[in-house]
């Protein structure tokens, strides 16, 4: 049985929808594909799909609270540090000590679908892990920069072999700062799937996310050499490539009938200009990118009406197929949603996951 694929969620932008993205991916697919193993990777210290998972709002919270501060936390902190204990080159520890089974903590959710937890420890353990990575290689052979980067790469192969009756399929959230842990996810990924907001920063955040991945051309004179981009290039270490650009919230400000233009207008440009220089860091498409309108049609999917209906399912850790219409506790307040609402939103889900 196989990896299907590993997903990473990323942008260089906070707010844009990773995580809910992340959870309803992860829960609809896991929904449509009832053979196949789906893990989720919280990469991010604010641990938002985690607890979207574990049931949402203050429920997944205290469960999320509760798996970071076990003994041996049950989270992604817990595996590195067991794994950084370990040494370089020692045995990886069962990926099911640290895993957690998501229906057994919110049985809305189906049980083909595993959780490593997000957990805030993850800040300040970060400049540990730094230290270790970027420490001199003891014998000719180790490289503790390539060790440490894989770590998540190494931990789903694990996984998959330790579950290897059925295919797996990773998402992995991300936070938007390129701290050492999104560096961590980055490589764990094999395709990056981008939510995008109709703003200028999210353009400004499309060109950062090439230079992040990539490096500028020439290398900044000083800076150059200390880079993600440069370090992974020199050690051969994995570089995702970018698989769909995912527009979100573009109708806050603008009105339906404006979010296809919105998109355009924010980042779609500033990724094609980036594509005709580099398109290997794409995947690629049987259909040839020969335009700017070719490259909309083939890099970038609409979240159409992913609003209310999506936020507040989401919150209640519950999936889009199982809500019905009614009013809904959120924060304190009743919030209506409709069935038409909540189609909408499932075909927009759906409409991401036809393409990946
Ligand atoms: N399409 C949308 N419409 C309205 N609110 C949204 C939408 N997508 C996300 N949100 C809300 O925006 C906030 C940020 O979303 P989140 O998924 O946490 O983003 P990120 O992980 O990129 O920081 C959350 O409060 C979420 O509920
Ligand atoms: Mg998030």
């Amino acid at each position: 049985m196989a990896i299907l694929n590993r997903y990473g969620i990323w942008n260089n932008k906070g707010g844009v929808g990773k995580s809910t993205i992340t959870f309803h991916l992860a829960t609809r697919y896991a929904e449509v594909n009832p053979n196949v193993n789906v893990l989720v990777i919280d990469l991010c210290p604010q641990a938002n799909s985690s607890m979207m998972l574990l049931g949402g709002g203050t429920i997944g919270e205290t469960n999320v609270i509760n798996l970071c501060t076990a003994a041996t936390p049950q989270t992604v902190v817990g595996y590195l540090s067991t794994v950084i204990a370990g040494g370089q080159g020692g045995a990886l520890p069962n990926p099911d000590t640290f895993t957690v089974s998501v229906n057994a903590y919110n049985n809305n959710l189906t049980d083909n679908l595993f959780l490593l937890s997000g957990d805030g420890n993850l800040e300040p353990i970060s400049p540990a892990i730094v230290n270790q990575a970027n420490a001199p290689a003891l014998t000719p052979t180790s490289q503790p920069w390539v060790w440490i980067h894989n770590i998540f790469r190494a931990y789903a192969d694990e996984f998959a072999r330790v579950h290897n009756n059925r295919d797996l399929m990773v998402f992995i959230d991300t936070n938007p700062a390129f701290g050492i842990y999104t560096e961590l996810a980055i490589t764990a990924s094999d395709r990056l799937l981008c939510p995008v907001n109709a703003d200028d920063s999210s353009r400004t955040a499309s060109n950062a996310m090439a230079i992040l991945l990539h490096g500028t051309n020439p290398p900044h004179p000083i800076y150059g050499a200390w880079t993600f981009a440069t370090k992974a290039g020199q050690f051969h270490t994995h570089v995702p490539l970018i698989h769909l650009l995912i527009g979100n919230r573009l109708t806050q400000f603008e009105g339906a009938a404006n979010a296809f233009n919105a998109l355009s207008d924010a980042s779609i440009q500033a990724l094609y200009n980036i594509y005709t220089a580099n398109p290997g860091y794409f995947t690629t498409r049987p259909v040839a990118t020969n335009n700017i309108q070719d490259f909309r049609t083939n890099y970038s999917a609409l979240l159409r009406d992913f609003n209310t209906a999506g936020v507040v399912t989401a919150h209640l850790g519950n999936r889009l197929s199982q809500m019905r219409a009614n009013y809904y506790p959120v924060h304190g307040q009743q919030v209506q949603l409709n069935k038409q609402r909540i189609d909408e939103c499932l075909d927009a889900v759906d409409s991401i996951l036809a393409r990946i």
